[in-house]
């Protein structure tokens, strides 16, 4: 079974978990926590144990999916999940016709069989989506989600996918294990700067992305079999026409990042980044400086910041050993503009 940590996700704060949640445990107070750029969900998860509510945003519809499959206030039968579990593990590739995934993405991001029966299974359940509840169906679409991810041929993401002759069949559909149904969460699918102008919570947690490679061009492929409309795809890397892209992720990040800020309604605010701004590659050089972000959060209140070495996920052409996360904690209001 996979927990929610069972992904490979650029810029993913699990490894940090420990030393964010103490910081934020020693340093602020309150009952709601807002994870405004979720990613994987890692950090909401983690911290959920210590909120009566937590707010949970992404404007990706593969980690939306995942949110509600994980944290839903949906019921779910177990016994109904196992069952299509057992009927998916049964598929002969041997048996079933080629589908939209085998035919773009086979031999490429899956070996050919492993292709058809992600095909196949996401039809299935695109089809069975009337006899389940809504919360089955996320869990059986984000169990999907994770099996393919678990053994797709690349380095982590899908930007490219190795060029490798025969890629092994090792595709196994499992199941994701959900949190009981719960009120605890709100889920939301959208763009951050929109979002902080409609909700407010105590503390705020913030990890936007921090250079030009955008997570929707990333994560196409997931993309692609949560939403299911089959786009036509191009280029070598087989990807649709492009859709939320971040202004994170271009020059206008720093301004983009001051409206967040500015617009936020929370007591705390939590920003988590690092310095690879000074990287060789230039895709991988931060949009935003250490020094604007302190200025930024320093308009809105007290600003600490803290301080730490970690060895960052690349994809082998970062050269870069110096890498330092950073967690900035603003106390909204005192010395606010000083
Ligand atoms: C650095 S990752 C967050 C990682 C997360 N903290 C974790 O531990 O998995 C940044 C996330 O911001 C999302 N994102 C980028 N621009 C966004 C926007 N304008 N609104 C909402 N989400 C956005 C991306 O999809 C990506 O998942």
């Amino acid at each position: 079974m996979y927990s929610i940590s069972n992904r490979r996700y650029t810029g993913s704060k699990y490894k940090l978990i420990d030393w964010i949640e103490e910081l934020i445990l020693e340093n602020c107070e309150g009952e709601s926590f807002f994870d405004v750029f979720a990613g994987t969900g890692v950090v909401s998860e983690h911290m959920s144990k210590h909120y009566n509510k937590v707010i949970i945003n992404d404007f990706l519809f593969s980690n939306e999916i995942i949110y509600k499959a994980f944290f839903g206030n949906g019921e779910y039968d177990t016994g109904i999940i196992e069952k299509y579990k057992e009927k998916f593990q049964k598929i002969d590739p041997d048996r079933i016709k080629d589908n939209y995934f085998s035919k773009n993405f086979g031999g490429k991001y899956f070996s050919n069989n492993d292709a058809k029966l992600i095909g196949k299974i996401r039809e299935d359940i695109k089809r069975l989506k009337r006899v389940l509840s809504d919360r089955e169906y996320y869990i059986l679409l984000a169990s999907l989600v994770y099996s393919m991810d678990r053994v797709a041929n690349t380095v982590g993401h899908y930007d490219a996918y190795r060029k490798i002759n025969n890629i092994e069949d090792r595709f196994v559909y499992d199941l994701i294990s959900p949190e009981k149904p719960s009120d605890k969460f709100c889920i939301y699918r959208m763009d951050a700067n929109e979002l902080v102008r409609k909700v407010k919570a105590d503390i705020a947690f913030i990890d936007p992305p921090y250079n030009s490679r955008q997570y929707s061009r990333f994560y196409h492929v997931l993309e692609n079999v949560v939403q299911w409309k089959k786009p036509q795809l191009e280029g070598t890397a087989l990807k649709p026409k492009a859709e939320n892209m971040s202004e994170y992720c271009k020059s206008r990040a720093p301004e983009v990042f001051a409206d967040l800020i500015k617009n936020i309604n929370a007591k705390y605010i939590i920003v988590t980044y690092n310095n690879t701004y000074n990287s060789k590659s230039s895709s991988s050089k931060n949009k935003i400086t250490l020094e604007e972000i302190k200025k930024i959060l320093s308009s809105k209140g007290q600003t600490a910041i803290y301080e730490k070495k970690h060895q960052c996920f690349n994809a082998g052409k970062t050269e870069f050993d110096d890498h330092k996360e950073f967690v900035f904690i603003t106390k909204v209001g005192l010395n606010n503009g000083k």
